[in-house]
């Protein structure tokens, strides 16, 4: 750990801040897009279709909840949780047919089961990401799916290759792991889950996908359309990839050009 960590009272009192300067803060209703088709993908290379219980954990906002709603027309009966009341404010807001808990989710004690638990962009903020994974492990039905999303924090956290928790220095400032896919498999099969699926987000920064559970009940020789539907995503999603990678240069050369002006002591100089 590179940081010390704040205690959790103060993590949520970060996050309510952030939603409630940006309650857009997230919504991408691209991405949500393709987590739905992903999961849909995956439920036919089953034999299955998308239906059941849903239980998105740190549900944010709500943008996923309520398209999953809009897209599924009832097939799925959907649940959010989230620590962050503002957060839950706004999902409650935007999903009225959903349930949704405001509770911490390692300490949360649900009644029931879910055929598929989501969850994009969190598991990388736990301080020790086993417990949260043992946990949804416990919460699957026996054909169960978790498809867990962690951001790839080396490839858009100005961390370079250097692994790590610490605090994202550009954009949101959240405290998170900075790990590579090799160390995620590591942490996963720790925590013991299995992968069904390993696939990739439509952009390099969200490309650590995976479809976990807790017995090895799915035959994932037969998820091939799962590959080609997030080849087909990528492509499409190129020009992002640029903007995004041309920012990420332009925060390194600034943060690189403070170093450098902190180094020769001008930047309190020119900072007057
Ligand atoms: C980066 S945001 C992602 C939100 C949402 N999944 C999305 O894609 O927009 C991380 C979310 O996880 C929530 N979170 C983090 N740790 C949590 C915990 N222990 N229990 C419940 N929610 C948590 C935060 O409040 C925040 O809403």
């Amino acid at each position: 750990m590179e940081v010390d960590l704040p205690a959790q009272a103060e993590v949520i009192r970060e996050y309510d801040e952030r939603f409630a300067c940006n309650p857009q803060i997230w919504a991408d209703s691209d991405h949500d897009a393709y987590v739905f088709e992903l999961l849909e993908c995956f439920a036919r290379c089953q034999g299955r279709s998308l239906v059941g219980e849903l239980l998105d954990v740190g549900c944010g906002s709500g943008h996923t909840l309520r398209y999953f709603a809009a897209r599924s027309r009832g097939r799925l009966r959907l649940t959010g949780l989230d620590f962050s009341q503002e957060a839950v404010r706004l999902a409650r807001s935007q999903c009225e047919d959903v349930e949704v808990l405001c509770t911490d989710f390692l300490s949360w004690e649900p009644a029931r089961k879910f055929d598929f638990v989501i969850s994009l962009g969190v598991f990388e903020h736990f301080p020790d990401p086993r417990p949260a994974l043992r946990k949804v492990g416990a919460l699957l039905k026996e054909q169960g799916a978790f498809c867990l999303e962690v951001p790839n924090c080396l490839w858009h956290g100005w961390s370079g290759r250097h692994e790590g928790f610490r605090r994202h220095t550009g954009g949101s400032g959240q405290l998170e792991w900075h790990l590579r896919r090799a160390t995620w498999d590591q942490i996963i099969a720790e925590a013991g889950l299995y992968t069904l699926a390993a696939v990739q987000g439509p952009t390099p920064w969200t490309e650590f996908v995976w479809f976990l559970a807790s017995s090895p009940w799915a035959d994932t020789s037969q998820c091939v359309n799962l590959q080609r539907l997030c080849r087909r995503r990528r492509r499409r999603a190129w020009s992002r990839h640029v903007r995004h990678f041309i920012n990420i240069q332009k925060h390194r050369l600034k943060m690189l050009f403070e170093q450098v002006l902190g180094r020769l002591g001008l930047l309190a100089t020119t900072s007057l």
